[in-house]
Parts: structure tokens; sequence; C-alpha cells
């Protein structure tokens, strides 16, 4: 949409920044958002809500009973991290992620693992580059709420969880991440442990087999989630676009943010591919209590999610821009954080952003 002449669009975000370092990587993603607004011609309104663990241990709930109702009314969610040390971890998922993902139909989490220019990966042969895309399914499977604890307390206490697989499910995440590879180079590798899981798994396999038939331009695999594991650390520059399972995408791509630098790096989007219902964008980290407040937190996962949210909402030019700075400031320059082994401080890579996008205005169409 161009800068000059009829009226802005106004986009209206709810923005969760959520505990820890989630409040210190989100104002810096909100002024980038703003300064390619200002560029590309839209005005983004925030709405901005509290709810986290803090808000939890206030009011005894992660967000209040209309929560929900409101997120509805925006065009899409950015999420900075929710955790507290002092609080057990399923009170923020179960309280607040899960059920945006939920009620949202967000089915699909979209993860990439893309080691960009001037970051150092752990890995030996990464100068081979690492460029993976990874769907995970994001609705049903391992986390479920199915199932319960019988005999607590008891020596015969046991608990009983239930993976959720259906059809449907599985039917569309492949289906989303065949699309996907259609616009990469066509090579899709399905996560899944069918040796040893043998009713969900097998189930898994089946029905991506019958979609798969319907890409017969696309390479479709599957690999057992343990060597594929090996496989993001040994070969990441053979994989493309990898297509999993809630919990094995989940695992699988806390390997791809450490192999391209940091977990501070990878940024993810919880979809609703249809539209139907606002999208959810967040970085993969967490709340990071480690480094909480000491203003170190590497922004660049933020950053890149409130890209991948306006490639979404339909300004992909001004998510492109906001990627060409980011590569600008870690290809051109030594500003980072301590996480990519530098001593920046989250504000001054926030600035260095922000200058790089300065110096693209200066330089149009470079
Ligand atoms: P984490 O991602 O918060 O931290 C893991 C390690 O990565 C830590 O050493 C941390 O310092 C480092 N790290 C993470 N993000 C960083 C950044 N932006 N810059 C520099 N270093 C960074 O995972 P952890 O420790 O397992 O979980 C901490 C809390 O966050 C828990 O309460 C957990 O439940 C929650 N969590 C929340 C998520 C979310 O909101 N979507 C996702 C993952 C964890
Ligand atoms: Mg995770």
């Amino acid at each position: 949409m161009a800068a000059d002449g009829g009226s802005r669009r106004r986009i209206p975000v709810a923005v969760l920044a959520g505990d820890g370092i989630g409040r210190e990587v989100m104002p810096p993603a909100l002024e980038v958002v703003e300064t390619v607004g200002t560029r590309f011609g839209f005005d983004v309104d925030w709405v901005e809500y509290p709810w986290s663990c803090d808000y939890y241990t206030k009011t005894g709930a992660m967000m209040p009973s209309d929560g929900i109702d409101r997120l509805a009314e925006q065009d899409a969610i950015l999420l900075g991290a929710v955790g507290d040390p002092s609080l057990p971890d399923h009170v923020s998922l179960w309280g607040l992620l899960i059920p945006i993902r939920r009620a949202f139909d967000q089915y699909i989490n979209l993860r990439p693992a893309k080691l960009l220019p001037g970051v150092e990966s752990p890995l030996r042969h990464s100068d081979r580059g690492i460029d993976i895309l990874v769907v995970r399914e994001n609705s049903e499977g391992e986390y479920s709420e199915v199932g319960g604890r019988v005999f607590p307390g008891t020596p015969q206490e046991f608990a009983v969880q239930e993976a959720i697989f259906t059809r449907r499910g599985i039917e569309r995440v492949v289906k989303f991440a065949a699309d996907l590879a259609r616009t990469r180079e066509r090579r899709l590798i399905s996560a899944t442990k069918s040796n040893g899981i043998i009713h969900s798994m097998t189930f898994w396999d089946e029905v991506f087999g019958q979609v798969m038939a319907e890409y017969p331009d696309v390479e479709g695999r599957l690999m057992h989630v343990d060597a594929l594991a090996a496989r993001f650390v040994s070969h990441p520059h053979e994989l493309d676009v990898v297509v999993g399972s809630n919990l094995f995408g989940d695992i699988l791509t806390d390997i791809g943010a450490v192999i391209v630098g940091s977990m501070g790096m990878a940024p993810s989007a919880n979809l609703n591919p249809e539209g139907v219902h606002p999208s959810m964008f967040e970085p993969v980290h967490g709340s990071a209590p480690d480094i909480a407040g000491a203003g170190v937190a590497n922004p660049i996962g933020q950053i890149w999610s409130a890209a991948m949210m306006l490639d979404h909402l339909g300004e992909a030019e001004s998510a492109a821009a906001i990627l060409d700075a980011i590569h600008a400031v870690l290809g051109e320059s030594d500003i980072r954080t301590p996480d990519l082994g530098g001593s920046a401080t989250t504000a001054e890579v926030a600035a260095a952003v922000q200058q790089a996008l300065a110096a693209q205005e200066r330089t149009p169409g470079a």
C-alpha cells in the first residue's frame, strides 16, 4: 500500500508482552513496526493487555473470562513470552497460550530456522547454510487435556495422557506444509515414530502418504524423529520443509533455534491460515528468568516475529524491509547481544535495527 494519497490502513493488533524478557523485547518490536508503518503507509493500533503470570498471581487467572472475546476483535496478536519460575509452567501454557491457539484454530505453528549472515552456528559445517522451515501441528496431538490421575498419593497411583490425532488435523497440517514446500525446494520430511508409537504414528504416516499422493511434484519422506533430530545437527543444510506433530515440532524447533545461533533469534507464527480468526506471532523463546531484568535479551526473535505478522497481514514489503535491516545489522556490524557472543544491550540492537531501516530509506531500492 502506498504511503502517499488516500487513507492509511489501520490495523488493530493485541499486544501481550507477558513476563520476564517478553517485556524487554516487545518495545523494540513495536517501534520497528511503527517505523515501517510510517514508511509503507499503515498505522497499527496496539491494544496492550497485561495478561501474564504476574496477572495470574494478582487475579488467579492468566486472562479475564472475556479474554478470548477481546482478542477476537483484533486482526492479529503479538506475544512476548510467558512463564514465571515461582509458578508451575502448565499454568501459563494452559491458561493463556493453548486456549488462544485453540479458540482461534491456529492449527499451524510455523517456525523458520534460518542461519543469517554474520551469525555463528555452534555447528562445524554451518558454512553450507541452514534454512529449514518447520511446520508444527498446533491444535491436537500429544498436548491434550484427555487423561487423568488415579489413586493420587497411593502406591497404585497412575497417570494417563492421551494423544489425539484426527484425520482432519493431520491432513490440513500436511497440506499446508506441502504447499509451502512447493514455494521452496519441494522437499518435505515428516517426523514420525511409528516404530514405537504404533497406533497414532502409523495413522499419521498413512495420512501423510495419502496427502502426498496429491503432490507428485514434492518429494515427501518419513523419518523417525530421533534420527531427524540427529539430522538437524549433522546435515541441516539438506533439510527444507519439515512437518511434525505438536510435541515433535516443539522439540525439533528448539534444536532449530540453537543451530541458527541462539534461542533469541527464532521467530514463530501460530496461524489460522483461513483468516477466520486472528493469528498469533511470538518468538520461540520463553521468559528467560536467568537473564530477565538485565537488559541484554536478544530482541531479534521478537522483531522477526513482528515481521512475520506484517507478512501475514498483507504488508509483505514492510516485512521484507525489517528482515533486510536484521541482515544488515548482523552481517555488517558487530552489534549483537551476549547470546550471540557480543556485548550489546537489547536497546543497542534495537537502535541498530532502526538505523538500518533509516539507511534503507536514504538509499531506496538498496
Ligand atoms: P527460555 O527460552 O526462556 O530460555 C532458555 C535459554 O535461552 C536461557 O538460558 C535463556 O537465557 C536463553 N534465551 C532465551 N531467549 C533469549 C533471548 N531473547 N536472548 C538471549 N537469551 C535468550 O526457556 P526456559 O528457560 O525453558 O523457560 C523459561 C520460562 O519460559 C518457563 O516458565 C517456560 O515455561 C516459559 N516458556 C514460555 C514460552 C512462551 O511464552 N511461548 C516458550 C518457552 C518457555
Ligand atoms: Mg518449546
